[in-house]
């Protein structure tokens, strides 16, 4: 497996696969990779002769106050663990090769309306720095297909949109959540939860999946629902940043009546923000 750092070097890279006809699978992260970036990685496998994982903890898309000092680096770590994997290439470069113009000069990418609810109205400025950076890997690596995790449910709608309207002749392909044994959805975060928390945090996914039942069982007041998990969260010691029956398709508000639906939520435990949603169809 290739390592590169610089542009130049991953330019002749993929110029050489190109040369050979393959395609080649974007899989953007921020390191601290675990089993569900592994899972995203053989998925983007099944779609492309080549696969690029991208490590890089991006500056933009963190808030004031928000962990982009303590972010888990682990490159050595992460190379050991995509050793194991299909990826054929990383590519992490430092904040210099991403903003050449340094961060006050950067040139950003900004999607409205999807980005103004959930996850945006709690860490504004977030997804502008999410598709700013989206963006600049999908010019420097040109891939055919690019792969995102479910768990950010609200991001591959946000990076799908942006692709369409951008006309990145990229297709965005969606991988299901990769969740521990007792159901927590894997991500990098986890690793700031104490004992006691991490023991807490499986009722996120209980929570949603007991919405999900009641839905499949016909219930319909959505803000009834809503109510029960809100209490449940509560009681297990949650601090609920929201938690909403949404449209699947765009996260709108869904008429009664509407077949594919998703169940958003984003919750604290003490200091960490962990976010989860599930797919229902009814
Ligand atoms: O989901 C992530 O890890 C990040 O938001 C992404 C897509 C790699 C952009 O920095």
């Amino acid at each position: 497996m290739i390592v590169v750092h610089s542009k130049q070097e991953l330019a002749e890279q993929i110029a050489e696969w190109r040369l050979h006809d393959e395609h080649v699978a974007l899989v953007p992260t921020m390191g601290s990779l675990h089993a569900g970036h592994v899972a995203l990685v053989d998925l983007a496998r099944e779609h492309a002769e080549r696969v690029v994982v991208s490590i890089f903890v991006n500056p933009t898309q963190f808030g004031d106050g928000e962990d982009f000092d303590d972010y888990p680096r682990t490159l050595e770590r992460d190379k050991r663990l995509l050793k194991k994997t299909t990826a054929d290439l990383i590519f992490a470069p430092d904040v210099k090769t991403m903003y050449p113009f340094g961060l006050e000069m950067a040139t950003s990418v900004s999607v409205p309306r999807l980005t103004e609810n959930f996850c945006g109205a709690s860490r504004p400025g977030h997804f502008d720095g999410v598709t700013t950076v989206v963006a600049r890997l999908f010019t420097l690596v040109l891939p055919d297909v690019a792969v995102f995790g479910q768990k950010d449910y609200q991001q591959q709608l946000v990076i799908r949109h942006m692709t369409e309207d951008l006309n990145f002749p990229i297709k965005i392909i969606t991988g299901e959540t990769v969740r521990a044994d007792d159901g927590l959805a894997l991500s990098s975060r986890n690793s700031y939860l104490s004992g006691e928390e991490r023991a807490a945090a499986p009722v996120l996914y209980e929570t949603l999946c007991s919405t999900g039942q009641e839905l499949q069982n016909g219930r319909r007041n959505f803000a009834e629902l809503e109510a029960d998990a809100l209490e449940r969260l509560g009681n297990a010691g949650f601090e609920v940043d929201y938690y909403s029956i949404r449209r699947a398709l765009n996260m709108e508000i869904p008429d009664r009546d509407c077949d594919d639906l998703v169940v958003l939520a984003a919750a604290r435990l003490g200091a960490t923000r962990l976010i989860d949603n599930i797919v229902v169809t009814t």
